[in-house]
């Protein structure tokens, strides 16, 4: 009989956990996950409801930092991969409390290596297949101007609580590797976009408020750039990186999708209009307000390393792209009402107070 693979997902009730999740369970139906999530603000075990009665799935709620839970994590279920999604992931929110960054992006990735380790070196060797996959962000590279890209050698320079957490947490998950030759990856992917994404990023954010009349609040002059990645490309890419990645590589994921915050809001716009009928989801509801402090101006990411190495491709363009991410929107507007209680509209109230 084959050995049983389990991996141990963290985060796994986030946006991109949650659809990481779902596809795994797809492809490698005999595959065991355990989803570990301390189910924070962002987390929503509604996004996990159809695979909540499969019997290799497992929920368990707790902290990445806390090293008796993971322990016993190990202990029981023996994971071969660990794909570490948990994170704070939301850069305004950095700015207004680093702390709880620091402590789940960097100390908590820590717990998770040391509990590996622990687990996976034994008798001077690593167990057999066994790989830490760190999800990290094309954020860490910094800012760009308007030419170029960032590739996996551009010298990380982040500029928010939330990049640095995620660059510290890089460097650490590489020096397991340079120190002790653990078997790791560290994956780089630029903004996803997809179904389950809390509605705080832009493109959720934009299509909740729209769809209620509601003001689209714009950074600045809403011409910052960002490369966009559709959500089920980039767990493609894991699942690649994390059955053929190269003992100790980055690799970068990115969609070849660069395009203005403007463009997205606009674009938003014409889709809900369409898609609905509402004649008051117009451009009107745009407001331009003041730009976010250390705001990067461009990010663009080239992927060639893992479209070389590991033949990954998106799959996805822009257009079918946010044409499928606003009918989700649409379709599961229940979901959005379910997420979008109290805290969040509370933390909202303060972030206005603070522009
Ligand atoms: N969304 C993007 O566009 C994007 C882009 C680049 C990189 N990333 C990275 O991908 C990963 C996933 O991003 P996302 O957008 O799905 O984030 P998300 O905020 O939607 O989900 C994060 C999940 O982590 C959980 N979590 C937070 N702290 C935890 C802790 N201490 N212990 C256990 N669970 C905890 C939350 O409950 C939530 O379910 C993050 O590491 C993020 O830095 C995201």
């Amino acid at each position: 009989m084959s050995e049983r693979v389990s991996v141990l997902v963290t985060g796994g009730a986030g946006f991109i956990g949650s659809n990481f999740i779902h596809y795994i369970l797809d492809r490698y139906p005999q595959y065991i996950i355990i989803n570990l999530d301390k189910l924070t603000y962002a987390g929503n075990l509604n996004n996990l409801k159809d695979v909540s009665g499969n019997s290799n799935y497992y929920f368990v709620k707790g902290d990445i930092s806390n090293y008796e839970l993971v322990n016993y994590i190990f202990e029981v279920f023996q994971p071969r991969y660990v794909v570490n999604f948990a994170a704070e992931s939301h850069v305004d929110r950095s700015i207004e409390d680093p702390g709880i960054f620091l402590r789940t992006n960097i100390l908590g990735t820590q717990v998770l290596l040391d509990v590996a380790k622990k687990h996976w070196y034994r008798a001077n060797n690593w167990r057999n297949g066994v790989k830490f996959i760190q999800i990290s962000t094309d954020e860490v590279y910094g800012s760009l101007g308007p030419e170029g890209f960032f590739t996996e050698k551009t010298p990380l320079d982040p500029h928010s609580p939330y990049s640095a957490s995620k660059a510290s947490a890089d460097f650490i998950v590489k020096s397991y590797f340079d120190t002790f030759k653990m078997p790791i990856n560290i994956t780089r992917c630029s903004n996803n976009y997809g179904p389950y994404q809390f509605p705080e990023k832009l493109i959720p954010l934009m299509i909740n408020n729209a769809l209620n009349h509601k003001e689209l609040p714009v950074y600045g002059d809403g011409k910052q750039v960002r490369d966009w990645l559709y959500v089920e490309d980039h767990c493609r890419a894991i699942d690649l990186v994390m059955q053929k990645g190269k003992l100790g590589e980055v690799y970068n994921i990115g969609g070849h999708n660069e395009k203005e915050n403007i463009y997205i809001v606009k674009k938003i716009i014409e889709l809900l209009r369409k898609m609905t009928g509402d004649v008051k989801i117009n451009e009107s509801l745009i407001k331009h307000v003041k730009d976010r402090p250390g705001h990067d101006r461009r990010y663009a990411i080239d992927p060639s390393k893992i479209e070389k190495e590991l033949h990954w491709k998106p799959e996805v363009n822009f257009d079918r792209g946010i044409v499928k991410t606003v009918s989700w929107y649409l379709n599961n507007i229940a979901w959005v009402r379910n997420v979008t209680n109290g805290e969040y509209r509370n933390y909202y109230k303060r972030m206005y107070e603070w522009r």
